[in-house]
């Protein structure tokens, strides 16, 4: 903290932050982390009470109307996304104008932001159904965009939701199928129905990316939105942050890396780049900025690994490399001493992997997770009377 009064003689205190480590921008109520004590509650519920508990549906109607829903409210919210989750032929015909091979984060990125030019009237919510149908509907159409903007990437055709399906289900569906409809996956000729057990899998997966307070794109989120910016722009500016490798971006780095290191005996190569201070090599999936003992997110997900390990044929050769380099990291000083531990990154793509998930769409899929977490953030900044348009200062330091 620096007191530089006395260069601004108007301003009072002013605290120097880079990173914003210790600084609250806002007051929310929706998700509370204990960093100390690997603690992480949507609406006041530990996280192990949802993952796998509850549909991911379910915890997004948690985190956007503040209580988990009663049965039929469950069925409605269910049906109603099913029903929005188709896109308007004009953001279908922007795929075309992107190349193959185009990252499927930066298709997204331009889709969701054309949606606000598609949904004029969502700048203007001072109708509760209005405001209402506003964030049904980005939750909604996000596995689609998703599922389009990879299967355009690698130029195949398209594929419609189906409303028959449940929200993941759905997603896989478009993921996977054939034009006619027949389910195969896209990359190594299988012909493979979408299992129950899957659908599951991934549910807790998006339900562990669901919120997560004021991360990088979460802020990133508010800020945009603090300039009374298009709530869907505020929201393609989130996956722009998303998508960088610190954050989001990890969890297909963090499978690069486990390729890379390629066996259990060249661990202690890797473990020794990591703490070498003039090597920028990182251990993508280790450290955090909050937790500094172990990420829940990331228990939660290791107990999934372990569930799933025989059900879904869990390649055993990564896995081998991935506990090979958990347990060389926490028996090193260098990351014990500075609390770092496997974040939620580190064990989800070996279980997307299994789920055949192509490692491009692994932040993609934090994308569609953290869509709740993103579009509530945005929306108790509006009902705050409290809230600034974001505005730092800076210590200036030139000529
Ligand atoms: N490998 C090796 N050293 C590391 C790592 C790592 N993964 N992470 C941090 N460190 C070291 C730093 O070099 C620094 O060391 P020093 O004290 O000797 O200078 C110390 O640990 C603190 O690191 P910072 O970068 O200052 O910590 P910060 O809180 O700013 O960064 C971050 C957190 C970005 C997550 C960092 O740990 C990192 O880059 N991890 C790898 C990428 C990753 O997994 N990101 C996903 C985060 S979870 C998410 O966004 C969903």
């Amino acid at each position: 903290v620096v007191d530089i009064r006395s260069f601004y003689k108007d301003s009072g205190m002013f605290t120097y932050d880079p990173g914003y480590t210790s600084t609250a921008s806002c007051n929310s109520k929706i998700t509370f982390i204990d960093g100390e004590n690997s603690e992480l509650r949507y609406r006041g519920i530990p996280i192990d009470e949802l993952a796998g508990k509850r549909s991911y549906l379910d915890v997004c109607h948690l985190l956007m109307m503040g209580r988990l829903p009663n049965e039929e409210e469950s069925k409605n919210f269910d049906l109603e996304i099913r029903h929005r989750s188709f896109l308007n032929e004009g953001i279908i015909r922007l795929f075309d104008a992107l190349p193959d091979g185009a990252h499927p984060m930066a298709t997204m990125g331009a889709a969701t932001m054309a949606l606000a030019a598609f949904y004029k009237d969502h700048l203007h919510l001072e109708d509760e159904e209005q405001f209402k149908t506003m964030r049904r509907r980005i939750l909604a159409k996000m596995p689609t965009i998703a599922a389009m903007a990879y299967r355009n990437s690698i130029g195949t055709p398209l594929i419609y939701p189906d409303i028959n399906r449940y929200f993941t289900e759905n997603f896989l569906y478009m993921l996977r199928a054939y034009p006619g409809g027949k389910m195969k996956y896209l990359g190594d000729g299988l012909n493979d129905q979408i299992k129950q057990v899957e659908v599951d899998a991934l549910d807790a997966i998006l339900t562990l990316h669901a919120d997560h307070e004021q991360n990088a794109s979460t802020t990133t989120v508010r800020n945009v939105g603090s300039t009374e910016a298009h709530p869907y722009v505020a929201i393609a500016s989130g996956i722009s942050a998303l998508w960088g490798s610190a954050h989001g971006g990890a969890n297909e780095r963090v499978m690069e890396q486990l390729k890379l290191i390629g066996d259990v005996k060249n661990v202690p190569t890797y473990i020794a780049k990591a703490k070498d201070k003039n090597d920028p090599f990182r251990l993508m999936g280790f450290g955090h900025r909050v937790y500094k003992n172990r990420d829940p997110r990331a228990q939660e997900l290791k107990k999934l690994q372990d569930k799933l390990r025989e059900e879904l044929h869990l390649d055993s050769h990564l896995l081998d490399i991935a506990a090979a380099v958990e347990e060389a990291a926490l028996s090193d000083d260098y990351f014990v001493s500075r609390g770092l531990y496997p974040n939620i990154d580190f064990y989800s793509g070996v279980i997307l992997t299994a789920l055949k998930i192509p490692i491009e769409m692994f932040t993609p899929i934090f994308v569609i997770g953290r869509i709740p977490g993103w579009i509530s953030q945005w929306s108790e900044l509006k009902q705050d009377p409290t809230a600034k348009i974001a505005r730092p200062r800076q210590l200036y330091t030139g000529k």
